[in-house]
Protein backbone atom coordinates (compact mmCIF):
# COMPACT_ATOMS: atom_id res chain seq x y z
CA UNK A 1 0.00 0.00 0.00
CA UNK A 2 1.62 3.51 -1.00
CA UNK A 3 0.96 7.03 0.00
CA UNK A 4 0.58 9.04 -2.70
CA UNK A 5 1.71 12.71 -2.37
CA UNK A 6 0.81 15.22 -5.67
CA UNK A 7 2.99 17.86 -5.52
CA UNK A 8 5.45 15.61 -3.38
CA UNK A 9 8.81 17.61 -5.32
CA UNK A 10 7.51 21.13 -3.79
CA UNK A 11 8.63 22.93 -0.71
CA UNK A 12 6.11 21.26 1.89
CA UNK A 13 5.81 17.99 0.02
CA UNK A 14 9.41 17.77 -0.36
CA UNK A 15 10.16 17.38 3.47
CA UNK A 16 6.76 15.77 3.84
CA UNK A 17 8.30 12.72 1.98
CA UNK A 18 11.11 12.50 3.63
CA UNK A 19 9.25 12.24 6.97
CA UNK A 20 6.88 9.49 5.73
CA UNK A 21 10.35 7.63 4.16
CA UNK A 22 11.91 7.47 7.62
CA UNK A 23 8.84 6.44 9.17
CA UNK A 24 9.11 3.10 6.26
CA UNK A 25 5.88 4.13 4.38
CA UNK A 26 5.87 3.39 0.66
CA UNK A 27 5.27 6.88 -1.30
CA UNK A 28 4.69 7.82 -4.60
CA UNK A 29 5.67 11.04 -5.94
CA UNK A 30 3.84 13.01 -8.86
CA UNK A 31 4.02 16.19 -9.86
CA UNK A 32 4.59 18.15 -13.08
CA UNK A 33 7.25 20.77 -11.53
CA UNK A 34 5.65 23.79 -12.19
CA UNK A 35 7.21 25.05 -9.55
CA UNK A 36 10.04 22.87 -8.46
CA UNK A 37 13.08 21.05 -9.74
CA UNK A 38 13.65 17.12 -10.87
CA UNK A 39 17.02 17.38 -8.68
CA UNK A 40 14.42 17.35 -5.79
CA UNK A 41 13.60 13.64 -6.06
CA UNK A 42 17.43 12.55 -5.95
CA UNK A 43 17.51 14.51 -3.00
CA UNK A 44 15.25 12.93 -1.43
CA UNK A 45 16.16 9.65 -2.37
CA UNK A 46 20.27 10.87 -0.94
CA UNK A 47 18.93 11.69 2.66
CA UNK A 48 16.90 8.99 3.07
CA UNK A 49 18.70 6.25 1.54
CA UNK A 50 15.34 4.96 0.02
CA UNK A 51 13.74 4.34 -3.41
CA UNK A 52 10.00 5.68 -4.76
CA UNK A 53 7.91 5.71 -7.77
CA UNK A 54 7.56 9.05 -9.52
CA UNK A 55 5.33 10.04 -12.66
CA UNK A 56 5.87 13.56 -14.15
CA UNK A 57 2.11 14.77 -14.84
CA UNK A 58 -0.49 17.53 -13.75
CA UNK A 59 -2.93 16.15 -11.74
CA UNK A 60 -5.73 17.74 -13.72
CA UNK A 61 -4.84 15.29 -16.28
CA UNK A 62 -7.30 12.91 -15.44
CA UNK A 63 -6.42 9.87 -17.60
CA UNK A 64 -2.74 10.00 -16.40
CA UNK A 65 -3.46 10.40 -12.98
CA UNK A 66 -6.00 7.28 -13.54
CA UNK A 67 -3.20 5.67 -14.55
CA UNK A 68 -1.07 6.15 -11.31
CA UNK A 69 -4.35 4.59 -9.36
CA UNK A 70 -4.36 1.45 -12.24
CA UNK A 71 -0.86 0.72 -11.74
CA UNK A 72 -0.79 1.10 -8.16
CA UNK A 73 -2.25 -0.02 -5.02
CA UNK A 74 -2.85 3.81 -2.86
CA UNK A 75 -3.73 4.01 0.42
CA UNK A 76 -3.85 7.48 1.23
CA UNK A 77 -3.36 10.94 -0.64
CA UNK A 78 -1.73 14.25 0.51
CA UNK A 79 -2.27 17.09 -1.57
CA UNK A 80 0.84 19.58 -2.41
CA UNK A 81 -0.11 20.37 -5.60
CA UNK A 82 -1.37 23.75 -5.59
CA UNK A 83 -0.20 27.54 -6.56
CA UNK A 84 0.50 29.43 -3.29
CA UNK A 85 1.89 32.82 -4.13
CA UNK A 86 -0.89 35.59 -3.19
CA UNK A 87 0.33 38.36 -5.13
CA UNK A 88 0.01 36.16 -7.94
CA UNK A 89 -3.42 34.82 -7.34
CA UNK A 90 -4.54 38.11 -7.53
CA UNK A 91 -3.29 38.66 -10.68
CA UNK A 92 -4.33 35.38 -12.26
CA UNK A 93 -7.67 34.06 -10.24
CA UNK A 94 -8.32 31.66 -13.58
CA UNK A 95 -5.43 30.13 -13.03
CA UNK A 96 -5.19 29.52 -9.38
CA UNK A 97 -8.91 28.52 -9.16
CA UNK A 98 -8.44 25.93 -11.69
CA UNK A 99 -5.20 24.62 -10.42
CA UNK A 100 -5.98 24.13 -7.06
CA UNK A 101 -9.78 23.67 -7.15
CA UNK A 102 -10.16 21.32 -10.23
CA UNK A 103 -7.31 19.58 -9.42
CA UNK A 104 -8.27 18.72 -6.19
CA UNK A 105 -11.55 18.08 -7.47
CA UNK A 106 -9.76 15.40 -10.33
CA UNK A 107 -8.15 14.00 -7.57
CA UNK A 108 -10.81 13.36 -5.48
CA UNK A 109 -13.00 11.64 -8.07
CA UNK A 110 -10.61 9.61 -9.41
CA UNK A 111 -9.37 8.70 -5.63
CA UNK A 112 -13.44 7.41 -5.11
CA UNK A 113 -13.59 5.68 -8.40
CA UNK A 114 -10.56 3.85 -7.27
CA UNK A 115 -12.12 3.28 -3.63
CA UNK A 116 -9.14 5.05 -1.79
CA UNK A 117 -10.78 7.74 0.46
CA UNK A 118 -7.93 8.86 3.08
CA UNK A 119 -6.88 12.41 2.19
CA UNK A 120 -4.73 14.99 3.84
CA UNK A 121 -5.12 17.93 2.73
CA UNK A 122 -2.80 21.34 2.90
CA UNK A 123 -4.97 24.20 4.36
CA UNK A 124 -3.60 27.47 5.52
CA UNK A 125 -4.22 29.70 8.46
CA UNK A 126 -5.59 32.46 5.61
CA UNK A 127 -8.81 30.84 6.12
CA UNK A 128 -9.21 33.03 9.29
CA UNK A 129 -8.95 36.06 7.54
CA UNK A 130 -9.17 39.11 9.88
CA UNK A 131 -8.71 36.56 13.46
CA UNK A 132 -11.14 37.96 16.15
CA UNK A 133 -9.53 36.92 18.74
CA UNK A 134 -5.65 35.55 19.25
CA UNK A 135 -4.64 32.84 19.50
CA UNK A 136 -6.06 31.05 16.73
CA UNK A 137 -8.30 28.24 17.55
CA UNK A 138 -9.75 25.26 15.12
CA UNK A 139 -12.82 26.41 15.99
CA UNK A 140 -12.05 30.35 15.12
CA UNK A 141 -14.63 31.66 12.21
CA UNK A 142 -13.33 30.96 8.65
CA UNK A 143 -13.96 33.62 5.45
CA UNK A 144 -12.89 36.72 4.82
CA UNK A 145 -9.96 35.85 2.84
CA UNK A 146 -8.08 38.64 1.16
CA UNK A 147 -7.33 37.27 -2.33
CA UNK A 148 -7.78 34.53 -4.41
CA UNK A 149 -4.90 32.16 -3.15
CA UNK A 150 -6.56 32.10 0.12
CA UNK A 151 -9.67 31.67 -1.01
CA UNK A 152 -9.13 28.59 -2.87
CA UNK A 153 -8.11 26.94 0.42
CA UNK A 154 -11.48 27.73 2.14
CA UNK A 155 -13.48 26.34 -0.70
CA UNK A 156 -11.67 23.48 -0.49
CA UNK A 157 -12.02 23.23 2.88
CA UNK A 158 -15.70 23.29 2.23
CA UNK A 159 -15.84 20.96 -0.56
CA UNK A 160 -13.92 18.46 1.61
CA UNK A 161 -16.67 18.69 4.20
CA UNK A 162 -19.56 18.55 2.02
CA UNK A 163 -17.49 15.43 0.49
CA UNK A 164 -17.93 13.89 4.22
CA UNK A 165 -21.64 14.95 4.71
CA UNK A 166 -22.36 12.67 1.67
CA UNK A 167 -20.41 9.62 2.55
CA UNK A 168 -19.06 9.64 6.00
CA UNK A 169 -16.38 6.48 5.06
CA UNK A 170 -13.59 9.13 3.83
CA UNK A 171 -11.23 9.92 6.15
CA UNK A 172 -10.23 13.43 5.86
CA UNK A 173 -7.36 15.81 7.76
CA UNK A 174 -7.23 19.34 6.86
CA UNK A 175 -4.39 20.86 8.57
CA UNK A 176 -3.90 24.68 8.24
CA UNK A 177 -0.52 25.73 8.59
CA UNK A 178 0.72 28.79 10.02
CA UNK A 179 4.18 30.49 8.42
CA UNK A 180 6.33 27.79 6.74
CA UNK A 181 10.26 28.60 7.22
CA UNK A 182 13.85 26.58 7.49
CA UNK A 183 15.11 23.49 5.44
CA UNK A 184 15.79 20.07 5.94
CA UNK A 185 18.82 20.14 8.46
CA UNK A 186 21.11 18.73 5.50
CA UNK A 187 20.82 21.84 3.43
CA UNK A 188 19.82 19.52 0.18
CA UNK A 189 16.38 20.97 0.07
CA UNK A 190 14.49 24.23 1.11
CA UNK A 191 12.18 26.71 -0.53
CA UNK A 192 13.35 28.25 -3.89
CA UNK A 193 10.97 30.75 -4.21
CA UNK A 194 10.83 31.88 -8.40
CA UNK A 195 11.92 35.47 -8.72
CA UNK A 196 11.86 38.17 -5.73
CA UNK A 197 10.15 36.50 -3.24
CA UNK A 198 7.36 37.76 -1.36
CA UNK A 199 7.38 35.73 2.33
CA UNK A 200 9.38 37.26 4.80
CA UNK A 201 12.19 34.42 5.56
CA UNK A 202 13.02 33.91 1.55
CA UNK A 203 13.52 37.91 1.60
CA UNK A 204 15.61 37.93 4.61
CA UNK A 205 18.06 35.35 3.62
CA UNK A 206 18.41 36.96 -0.03
CA UNK A 207 19.37 39.93 1.82
CA UNK A 208 21.71 38.21 3.99
CA UNK A 209 23.31 36.74 0.99
CA UNK A 210 23.59 40.24 -1.03
CA UNK A 211 20.94 39.02 -3.76
CA UNK A 212 18.61 42.07 -2.28
CA UNK A 213 20.02 45.21 -0.89
CA UNK A 214 17.14 45.51 2.03
CA UNK A 215 14.01 44.36 3.63
CA UNK A 216 11.09 46.34 3.74
CA UNK A 217 9.41 45.85 6.71
CA UNK A 218 5.67 46.67 5.78
CA UNK A 219 4.30 48.45 8.40
CA UNK A 220 5.56 49.70 11.90
CA UNK A 221 2.33 51.53 13.28
CA UNK A 222 0.60 47.97 13.49
CA UNK A 223 -0.46 47.65 17.43
CA UNK A 224 1.92 44.58 18.12
CA UNK A 225 5.46 45.04 20.63
CA UNK A 226 7.10 46.73 18.45
CA UNK A 227 4.56 48.12 15.59
CA UNK A 228 5.75 45.22 13.08
CA UNK A 229 4.00 42.08 11.88
CA UNK A 230 3.49 39.38 13.99
CA UNK A 231 3.19 35.61 12.87
CA UNK A 232 3.76 32.20 14.09
CA UNK A 233 6.09 31.02 11.89
CA UNK A 234 7.03 26.75 12.11
CA UNK A 235 9.96 25.16 10.57
CA UNK A 236 8.91 22.94 7.79
CA UNK A 237 10.47 19.99 9.05
CA UNK A 238 8.10 19.98 12.34
CA UNK A 239 5.07 20.96 9.83
CA UNK A 240 6.43 17.07 8.11
CA UNK A 241 6.09 15.01 10.76
CA UNK A 242 2.98 16.52 11.91
CA UNK A 243 1.52 15.00 8.45
CA UNK A 244 2.68 11.75 9.33
CA UNK A 245 0.91 11.62 12.58
CA UNK A 246 -2.00 12.94 10.93
CA UNK A 247 -1.61 9.93 8.53
CA UNK A 248 -1.11 7.83 11.26
CA UNK A 249 -4.46 8.58 12.88
CA UNK A 250 -6.34 8.18 10.08
CA UNK A 251 -4.73 4.53 9.02
CA UNK A 252 -5.08 3.85 12.94
CA UNK A 253 -7.34 5.78 14.95
CA UNK A 254 -11.73 6.92 14.60
CA UNK A 255 -12.63 7.93 11.47
CA UNK A 256 -13.81 11.14 10.42
CA UNK A 257 -13.47 14.34 9.21
CA UNK A 258 -10.34 15.94 11.67
CA UNK A 259 -9.20 19.74 11.31
CA UNK A 260 -5.56 20.90 13.22
CA UNK A 261 -3.23 24.09 12.96
CA UNK A 262 0.30 23.39 12.64
CA UNK A 263 1.74 26.69 14.43
CA UNK A 264 4.28 26.60 17.34
CA UNK A 265 1.79 28.99 19.44
CA UNK A 266 4.18 31.55 19.43
CA UNK A 267 4.36 34.58 17.19
CA UNK A 268 7.35 37.58 16.09
CA UNK A 269 7.61 40.15 14.67
CA UNK A 270 8.72 40.97 11.48
CA UNK A 271 12.01 42.97 13.77
CA UNK A 272 12.29 40.03 16.15
CA UNK A 273 12.89 37.86 13.13
CA UNK A 274 15.21 40.15 11.78
CA UNK A 275 17.46 39.62 15.09
CA UNK A 276 16.73 35.71 15.18
CA UNK A 277 18.51 35.68 12.28
CA UNK A 278 21.45 38.01 12.66
CA UNK A 279 22.42 35.71 15.99
CA UNK A 280 21.91 32.71 14.50
CA UNK A 281 24.18 33.36 11.35
CA UNK A 282 26.03 36.17 12.35
CA UNK A 283 24.89 38.03 8.89
CA UNK A 284 23.25 41.41 8.82
CA UNK A 285 20.15 42.06 7.57
CA UNK A 286 19.57 45.82 6.11
CA UNK A 287 16.13 46.57 6.69
CA UNK A 288 13.94 49.89 6.37
CA UNK A 289 10.43 50.61 7.50
CA UNK A 290 7.82 50.94 4.36
CA UNK A 291 4.31 51.13 4.29
CA UNK A 292 1.50 48.57 5.43
CA UNK A 293 1.42 45.72 2.69
CA UNK A 294 -2.36 45.79 1.01
CA UNK A 295 -4.72 42.91 2.77
CA UNK A 296 -2.11 42.24 5.57
CA UNK A 297 -3.10 42.01 9.12
CA UNK A 298 -1.20 42.72 12.66
CA UNK A 299 -1.29 39.80 14.91
CA UNK A 300 -1.63 35.74 13.97
CA UNK A 301 -0.59 32.88 15.69
CA UNK A 302 -1.84 29.19 16.74
CA UNK A 303 -3.24 27.31 19.66
CA UNK A 304 -1.65 24.04 18.59
CA UNK A 305 -3.57 22.18 21.78
CA UNK A 306 -5.59 19.95 19.68
CA UNK A 307 -3.18 18.65 17.41
CA UNK A 308 -0.81 18.08 20.52
CA UNK A 309 -3.82 16.45 22.21
CA UNK A 310 -5.28 14.69 19.41
CA UNK A 311 -1.99 13.79 16.76
CA UNK A 312 0.54 13.71 19.80
CA UNK A 313 1.99 16.78 17.49
CA UNK A 314 4.02 19.33 18.97
CA UNK A 315 7.05 21.46 16.99
CA UNK A 316 10.38 21.04 18.77
CA UNK A 317 12.77 23.09 16.44
CA UNK A 318 13.80 26.24 17.68
CA UNK A 319 13.21 29.91 16.29
CA UNK A 320 17.20 30.05 15.92
CA UNK A 321 16.74 26.15 13.84
CA UNK A 322 14.28 28.03 11.62
CA UNK A 323 17.09 31.00 10.83
CA UNK A 324 20.17 28.67 10.80
CA UNK A 325 18.27 25.66 8.38
CA UNK A 326 17.07 29.14 6.47
CA UNK A 327 20.94 30.07 5.89
CA UNK A 328 22.25 26.55 5.68
CA UNK A 329 20.38 25.71 2.86
CA UNK A 330 21.00 29.38 0.75
CA UNK A 331 24.67 28.67 1.20
CA UNK A 332 24.94 25.48 -0.03
CA UNK A 333 22.26 25.92 -3.19
CA UNK A 334 24.99 28.78 -4.19
CA UNK A 335 28.04 26.52 -3.41
C1 LIG B 1 5.06 37.73 7.22
C2 LIG B 1 5.23 39.11 7.86
C3 LIG B 1 4.62 40.91 6.39
C4 LIG B 1 7.84 40.31 3.47
C5 LIG B 1 1.52 34.31 3.65
C6 LIG B 1 0.23 33.70 3.18
C7 LIG B 1 -0.08 32.46 3.95
C8 LIG B 1 1.04 31.47 3.84
C9 LIG B 1 2.33 32.09 4.24
C10 LIG B 1 1.76 30.12 1.93
C11 LIG B 1 4.08 40.07 7.55
C12 LIG B 1 6.09 40.96 6.72
C13 LIG B 1 7.00 40.18 4.57
C14 LIG B 1 8.67 41.46 3.37
C15 LIG B 1 7.79 42.24 5.48
N1 LIG B 1 1.06 31.02 2.48
N2 LIG B 1 6.97 41.13 5.55
N3 LIG B 1 8.60 42.38 4.38
O1 LIG B 1 1.59 37.21 4.80
O2 LIG B 1 1.79 36.01 7.03
O3 LIG B 1 1.38 34.70 5.00
O4 LIG B 1 2.54 33.32 3.54
O5 LIG B 1 2.10 29.73 0.99
O6 LIG B 1 -1.24 31.91 3.46
O7 LIG B 1 -0.81 34.64 3.34
O8 LIG B 1 3.59 35.71 5.32
O9 LIG B 1 6.02 35.83 5.00
O10 LIG B 1 4.51 37.16 3.46
O11 LIG B 1 4.77 37.88 5.83
O12 LIG B 1 7.77 43.11 6.35
O13 LIG B 1 9.43 41.65 2.39
O14 LIG B 1 6.40 39.72 7.29
O15 LIG B 1 4.07 42.19 6.31
O16 LIG B 1 3.90 40.86 8.69
P1 LIG B 1 2.03 36.03 5.56
P2 LIG B 1 4.78 36.62 4.82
Amino acid sequence: MAILLPGGAGYIGSHTAIELLKSGKEIIIVDNFSNSKPEVLNKIKQITGKEFKFYELDYLDKEKLEKVFKENKIDAVLNFAGYKAVGESVQKPIEYYTNNISGCLVLLDVMRKYGCKKFIFSSSATVYGDPETIPLTEECKTGGTTNPYGTTKLFIEQILKDIYTSDNTWDICILRYFNPVGAHESGLIGEEPQGIPNNLMPYIVRVASGQLKELSVFGNDYDTHDGTGVRDYIHVVDLAKGHVLALDKLENEQKGLYIYNLGTGTGYSVLDMVKAFENATGKKVPYKIAPRRAGDIATCYAEPKKAKEELGWVAQKTLEDMCKDSWNYIEKSQA
